[in-house]
């Protein structure tokens, strides 16, 4: 199934996948898991949202577990931050099905939808939406770079806008979530095992940092005479760095939009976008404080993410039943999951991941060796049974 979904969204220039949001190939993508639904029997259903679940049994009767994850990508991004959950999450309901199997409980699969924001700024929008953590009211309004909204794009696409927000019949028929994900570091590599559970999700937020001055000549203005942001943009970045070094926590400006964005123009505006994380909440937060005048106040934020820790007797059980006589090690994580989102949302949620040997993701780089996404089905479908016996 990943050989098959290689092909959608790849940027043969770099190898790297552009699966934004309600994009072609993330359409396409999600026309796939239809069509994987459909092969296996399993209910399909799109929620208000626009995420997908594929259902095994009726969870209108009585909730369900459910694993899964999503299938868009950040730009230029890796082939398994997604897919793998998605995938094993099919693969392991063919396990369960090679076993004989009979849940006791319905089975569901779900594709959240925007999990990375890639194209709208805020991540996780259909976790978000569903659970009431993102009004719709500022989901409508948000724009992408061509200053869509997502209003529009959902009605490109078919979908009413008009449905979107916080969806408590389908958030009821989720009585435990499972994520499975490809490890976004090299936790599992350094202790040689191929899956782990995840502790917690460290707190993160976005913020834009917007620097007005003034549009101008870059051969006639004299140096004085301007009111250049790249100046307090370049500080923004350096200031990061240091702020982030000093409490051990990590900032990162990694996307910057520069207007007009002329070669021969003082810019008249930069927007710069600053991602931080750390394992305490009160660093993050005055991290940001001490960079806000940097941009004179105008700084906005995007989103924010509480600490998540999953839940502890879940998280012990499932690494017991991944492991075996020695069970799995359970490792905290700085990225950002719908599992966390459900998991602030009160529903039990649990993750497994699955060792990347090069550690790296968001990346063309991201991998995970065939054997360990093997390993990680097999350990996904032992979560499932205990969880549906
Ligand atoms: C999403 O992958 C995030 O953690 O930013
Ligand atoms: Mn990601
Ligand atoms: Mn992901
Ligand atoms: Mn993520």
């Amino acid at each position: 199934m990943l050989e098959e979904l290689a092909r959608t969204g790849r940027d043969p220039a770099t190898n790297g996948y552009l699966r934004d949001a309600w994009s072609p190939p993330e359409l396409e993508l999600r026309e796939w898991f239809a069509g994987e639904a459909a092969r296996r029997g399993l209910d399909l259903r799109e929620d208000r949202n626009g995420n997908l679940w594929a259902w095994w049994g009726d969870p209108a009767r009585e909730p369900g577990v459910v694993t899964g994850s999503h299938l868009d990508s950040v730009r230029q991004g890796g082939a398994y931050d997604g897919p793998l959950g998605v995938v094993s999450a099919f693969a392991a309901l063919d396990v369960l099905k090679n076993r004989d199997f009979r849940p006791n409980r319905p089975l569901g699969v779900a594709c959240f939808t925007d999990e990375e924001g890639a194209r709208f700024g805020v991540p996780c929008v259909g976790s978000r939406l569903l659970t009431g953590m993102l009004t719709p009211e500022r989901a409508l309004t948000l724009k992408d770079d061509e200053g869509d909204t997502l209003a529009d794009v959902l009605t490109k696409a078919g979908r009413d806008p008009r449905g979107l927000g916080r969806d408590d019949e389908t958030l009821a028929q989720v009585a435990t979530f499972v994520e499975l994900h490809v490890e976004q570091g090299k936790g599992l590599v350094r202790l040689d095992r191929p899956v782990g559970v995840a502790q917690a999700i460290w707190p993160h937020g976005r913020w834009r940092f917007d620097f007005h001055g003034r549009a101008d000549h870059a051969g006639t203005t004299r140096l004085p005479d301007r009111d250049d942001p790249m100046l307090p943009f370049a500080r923004l970045v350096l200031a990061a760095r240091d702020a982030a070094s000093r409490r051990d926590i990590v900032a990162t400006i990694g996307k910057v939009r520069v207007s007009p964005n002329n070669a021969n123009a003082v810019p008249g505006l930069v927007s710069a976008w600053l991602d931080a994380r750390g394992p305490d909440e009160t660093d993050v937060r005055a991290l940001v404080e001490e960079l806000r005048p940097l941009a004179a106040g105008a700084v906005s934020e995007e989103s924010w993410t509480p600490v998540v820790d999953f839940d502890h007797g879940l998280r012990e059980r499932l690494a017991a039943v991944v492991g075996g006589d020695k069970p799995a090690p359970i490792l905290p994580t700085g990225a950002g999951h719908d599992a966390g989102i459900l998991a602030a949302a009160g529903v039990p949620s649990a993750m497994l991941f699955v060792r990347n040997p090069t550690g790296v993701s968001h990346s063309p780089e991201e991998h995970a060796e065939q054997a360990d996404c093997q390993a990680g089905v097999v350990a996904l479908a032992s979560v499932l049974e205990e969880l549906c016996r």
